[in-house]
């Protein structure tokens, strides 16, 4: 297993480009099952995560091609099957996603219920009754849903229980084929499920709201083929400021978003950092400066996200002061502060482990350390970044998840880091 040698101290210092956002792109690529014709998606990362997707597409026998700058058309008129088997689910729960697309589009779907993964429970309730408030006819079948529908999926007014990124994704684009109008409320409002219905009423839906609590889908007999960029990834975009904060660096993502990461860029204003914006860059200055501490609360979008907690978590280690960071949103999002504490962190769970009281020390040094979630990983590669000493993060194949070309875009702002590869 691949592991990252990182020998800290060095300022981040220079430019990047942000990704695209992993969390839009697989659900696009999930929603393409809903079209008659090719869906055509560019900017797409180059991710294990996409790999999974793509390789799940052609378990069903949905043609995928893919060209050298990673634009992927999806051609979902060739499947020939309609399970999605147990293998490819547990790794990445985005594939869920695809239950509905093939139900609607085609009246069956068989999918493996995704069970729990390191950062919590992670029921799929909501997708559930939101497929069943459809019309779904669903049964439990030896750790399967399967799910069919005689004839159409029916329009239908559904008020989810708790706000559900991927329960909001997964009934929006399942509802662009039923008949009629459904009404979701109480949905989710991250810019990824923007993102998707851009895509959706790209392919020919009609979806209008996303982005607010409450969207309207009128239901249309078919969807065709488009084309569709995927915005910036607003995740990445902040693991890179927030670790050239924690440097004392100075950065400049291009093609980012500023506008979808309005509470971060507030919170590193609020620890020191110098930030300007334009339309679709970011600059972070830190002037060499130790960060204050910020506290922070995640909660769903536009609050303070839960997979930038353990990278703010880094910063607030060597920063100035003691912060209060409360997750809200996964049950065991504090793996990275045990590691942390290893490396000389000085961090206490409180409240049932909802809650991090972060003691700033003056200095980190480095550890062997590892984790088994993404967030939580690259937030102990920001750690290295700023400890003394030489820092090995092991199984980084969470990293590989979600970023592309982590070592070299690192390297690029001078980081000392290289990945050991092992056979
Ligand atoms: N939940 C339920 N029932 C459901 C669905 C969700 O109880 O049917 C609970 C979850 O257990 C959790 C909360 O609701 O406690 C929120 O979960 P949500 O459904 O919003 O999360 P998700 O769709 O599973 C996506 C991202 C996550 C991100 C969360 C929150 C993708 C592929 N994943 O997950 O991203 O943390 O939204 O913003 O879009 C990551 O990229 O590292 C990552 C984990």
């Amino acid at each position: 297993m691949d592991k990252l040698l990182i020998r800290g101290g060095n300022r981040l210092e220079g430019e990047l480009r942000a990704s695209g956002a992993k969390n839009s792109a697989l659900k696009m690529f999930a929603a393409a099952l809903l079209a008659d014709g090719p869906v055509a998606i560019s900017n797409v990362p180059h991710l294990r995560d996409i790999t999974t997707m793509i390789e799940l597409l052609g378990f069903l026998g949905v043609e995928v091609v893919i060209n050298e700058k990673m634009d992927v058309e999806i051609h979902a008129n060739t499947i020939k099957r309609f399970r999605a088997p147990y293998e490819l689910v547990k790794t990445m729960r985005a594939s869920f996603n695809v239950l509905g697309p093939m139900l609607a589009h085609y009246g069956q779907a068989e999918v493996s219920l995704p069970g729990g993964c390191a950062i919590g429970p992670r029921p799929v309730d909501q997708h559930l009754l939101g497929l069943e408030a459809l019309g779904a006819n669903i049964e439990m079948v030896e750790g399967y849903v399967n799910a069919s529908v005689d004839g159409r999926l029916q329009g239908a007014h559904i008020i989810f229980d708790i706000c559900t990124v991927g329960g909001t994704e997964h009934i929006m684009m399942t509802a662009t084929l039923a008949e009629g109008q459904t009404v979701l409320e109480n949905c989710a409002r991250e810019p990824e499920i923007v993102d998707l219905a851009d895509c959706l009423n790209a392919m020919g839906a009609d979806v209008q709201g996303a982005g607010t609590d409450c969207i309207t889908i009128n239901g249309v007999e078919s969807l065709s083929g488009c084309h569709h960029r995927v915005i910036a990834d607003r995740v990445e975009t902040g693991t890179y400021l927030i670790a050239a904060a924690a440097t004392g660096g100075r950065v400049r993502i291009q093609n980012a978003n500023p506008e979808h990461l309005e509470v971060l860029i507030s919170k590193l204003r609020e620890a020191g950092a110098k930030i300007l914006i334009g339309d679709d860059w970011i600059e972070l200055d830190m002037e060499g400066r130790r960060p204050k501490a910020v506290s922070l609360v995640t909660a769903p979008y536009p609050a303070f996200p839960t997979d930038l907690q353990a990278q703010i978590i880094a910063l607030n280690c060597v920063a100035e002061g003691t912060s209060t960071i409360k997750e809200t949103i996964f049950e065991n999002r504090f793996m990275h502060v045990h590691e942390m504490n290893r490396m000389g962190a000085k961090i206490r769970l409180e409240g049932n482990n909802t809650t991090a009281i972060v003691e700033g020390v003056e200095k980190l040094t480095g550890a062997p350390v590892m984790a088994n979630d993404l967030r939580a990983s690259v937030s102990l590669v920001i750690a290295g970044l700023i400890a003394q000493g030489d820092t090995i993060v092991d199984r980084i194949y969470h990293i590989d998840r979600g970023y592309e070309q982590v070592e070299e875009k690192l390297q690029n702002l001078g980081a000392d880091i290289k990945r050991l590869a092992t056979s």
